[in-house]
């Protein structure tokens, strides 16, 4: 394809014969004059229209300079800001009538014509290609790394021994964490306590679609640190209120409920954020991070997301004095499903 320039941007329109190109270029459309091009008056109007919008936003320019200076910080004007009111308003318009202006210029009074540019094409010569294979078969044989076998094989023996140099590193991640994941600090009779005002939960404090955050009371006996934290992100639950004929638990979890309230970790099964995003109609509780979505309502089930296994259900009951308790720790292993769990 290939077009030409005249001295006024006009536009050879190219040969379009198509040879070689699987379409053919159909060319430019021809130029359709504005009355801006053919009315000499029309155009000066045009003009003086642009330059009417350029020198209004001048005035603006000027009157937000005056605002700032004598506009006093703490005015009020219609329960807004007057300082902010005028600033806004003045600098906001002069910025609209100047790209209103540049947008009236361009379309009736810059030349439109259409022009094409043409690229020359990017790959290389045949010529430029032989002499690149020429140099590089030229520093293959200066190198003799054809002929020294001892160095190439060598060279290979380094180079994939590097690999191990990685392998190696792996050991900086620090000791694997044994079974260390697998239980919490919930034990039998542990109360469940709110985990910001450690508030003690009963029963009648959770409403019907309520969820709460809690946690073991129990972590107020552990030292305030790195200790206290680590059984924190490990126990850290949700619990829940809904109807009891909405529950479908499994068969050995009939018991693991207080009256419609259920208990679940609040440590996605993905990665490990925590899970509160829930949604009361469907009881669908959704990890913010990846938007795994667990079904709290069929044993914390994955129903959407990249988590591969259910949310850990802990079993609660009510103890003698009418508080929530647990009836043991989680019976499996909370947070991200890593290769070593079943
Ligand atoms: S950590 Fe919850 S979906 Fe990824």
């Amino acid at each position: 394809m290939s077009s030409d320039l005249s001295s006024h941007g006009e536009v050879a329109i190219p040969d379009a014969s198509g040879a070689g190109d699987p379409i053919p270029d159909p060319g430019l459309p021809p130029h359709e004059p504005r009355l801006t091009d053919v009315d000499e008056q029309a155009a000066k109007r045009a003009e003086r229209q642009v330059a009417t919008l350029f020198g209004l936003a001048a005035l603006l320019i000027i009157a937000f300079v005056v605002a700032y200076l004598v506009v006093p910080r703490h005015a009020a004007f219609l329960g807004f800001g007057a300082s902010n009111l005028a600033l806004g308003s003045t600098l906001g318009l002069a910025l609209l009538f100047i790209g209103v202006g540049a947008v009236q210029w361009a379309r009736r009074l810059m030349d439109d014509h259409e022009i094409v540019e043409e690229r020359h094409s990017s790959s290389s010569s045949e010529q430029d290609r032989a002499e690149a294979i020429a140099v590089v078969r030229q520093g293959a044989d200066e190198s003799g790394i054809g002929r020294r076998t001892l160095i190439r094989r060598t060279l290979i023996g380094a180079v994939a021994t590097l690999g191990i140099a990685p392998i190696i590193l792996l050991a900086d991640l620090g000791p694997l964490p044994g079974n260390k994941s697998a239980h919490t600090i919930w034990r039998r009779g542990t109360r469940i306590a709110n985990d910001v005002t450690f508030k003690l939960l009963r029963p009648e404090d959770l409403e019907l679609g309520q969820l709460v955050n809690a946690v073991p009371l129990t972590l107020e006996d552990l030292p305030e640190g790195k200790e206290r934290n680590n059984a924190r992100a490990k126990a850290s639950v949700i619990l829940v209120r809904m109807e009891e004929n909405q529950i479908r638990a499994l068969p050995n979890r009939k018991n693991w409920g207080v009256g419609g309230i259920l208990c679940y970790s609040k440590v996605c099964t993905h990665v490990g954020c925590p899970v509160n995003l829930y949604e009361r109609v469907t009881r669908h509780v959704l990890c913010p991070c990846h938007q795994s979505t667990f079904d709290l309502a069929d044993n914390g089930r994955v129903v959407f997301g990249p988590a591969a296994r259910s949310l850990p259900q802990l079993p609660i009951m009510v103890d003698a004095d009418g508080y929530l308790v647990a009836q043991s720790d989680f019976t499996e292993p909370v947070g991200p499903s890593y290769w070593e769990r079943g």
